[in-house]
């Protein structure tokens, strides 16, 4: 146990194959929560019971939701952090990238929402945790596809918020800033290859566009989840960066 109690609860966490999903994910089961972790291509590990989803399609999120009830019984609480991310200048920012951006990151986050919210409802409880991004509160140059998905996952966080304000179903958000994973090593990648920056610089460079100026740790985006879903607030956006 981890300080947080989950014992009786069936989380549901999204991109739970690597990166802040897989940690949210260990934390929840660290807590004695059932944890259903859906990925595209994830793999069971102890505690945490893989399940295959695209979260951007419709099909796919309502069968993988169906095949976790099934397995674990009522979901009391989910997770929205699947995500995908790509930088390019808006002229070479094609159809595919957008979509591709727009279906993981917005779409997924609505799907998965709407897949839990009338058990939620019957139930006079859930929480919903949606990992957006500082770049859903702030513009920035060459990820204007990240950016407008990420600005929704906002915007579809304080919606919700308020059309169940006092139903005992909670929605906030975490709004992480460079974060220490997978993702943001393929920025870093991004840039050297770009500028011909070193990969230190490249990482220097991140850490400078956060507030802080740090790159951000996986632990610090886990405890604000886990303070949420153990918490009662609602339509809250906790900035971590
Ligand atoms: N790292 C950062 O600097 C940072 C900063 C702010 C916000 N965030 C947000 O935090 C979240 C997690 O990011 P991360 O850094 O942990 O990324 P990551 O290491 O790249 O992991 C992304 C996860 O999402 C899953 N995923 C991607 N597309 C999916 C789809 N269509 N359906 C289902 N799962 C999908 C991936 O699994 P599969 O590939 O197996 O599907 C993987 O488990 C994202 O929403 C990201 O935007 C990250």
């Amino acid at each position: 146990m981890n300080g947080f109690d989950l014992r009786g609860r069936h989380v549901v966490v999204t991109g739970a194959s690597r990166g802040i999903g897989l940690a949210i994910a260990r934390a929840c089961a660290d807590a004695g929560a059932a944890v259903s972790g859906l990925s595209r291509a994830g793999a069971s590990e102890p505690g945490i019971d893989a399940i295959a989803c695209d979260v951007g399609d419709a099909a796919s999120v309502e069968r993988a939701f169906a095949m976790a009830r099934e397995r674990h019984g009522t979901i009391a609480m989910l997770v929205n952090n699947a995500g995908v991310a790509a930088s390019a200048p808006l002229g070479r920012t094609s159809d595919e990238l957008w979509q591709q951006i727009i279906a993981t990151n917005l779409t997924g986050t609505f799907l998965c929402s709407r897949a839990v919210i009338g058990e939620m409802r019957e139930h006079r409880f859930g929480r919903i945790v949606n990992i957006a991004s500082i770049a859903g509160l702030y513009g920035a140059p060459y990820i204007a596809a990240y950016c407008a998905s990420k600005h929704g996952v906002i915007g579809l966080t304080r919606a919700l918020a308020a059309e169940f304000a006092g139903s005992g179903v909670c929605i906030d958000a975490i709004c992480p800033g460079y974060t220490e994973t997978d993702m943001m090593q393929q920025a870093v990648w991004q840039i050297v290859g770009h500028t011909g920056a070193s990969p230190e610089e490249a990482r220097a460079q991140l850490a400078a566009m956060n507030p802080s100026g740090r790159i951000i740790d996986v632990a610090t985006v886990v405890r604000g989840a886990m303070e949420f879903l153990t918490g009662d607030r609602n339509g809250e956006e906790l900035v971590l960066a």
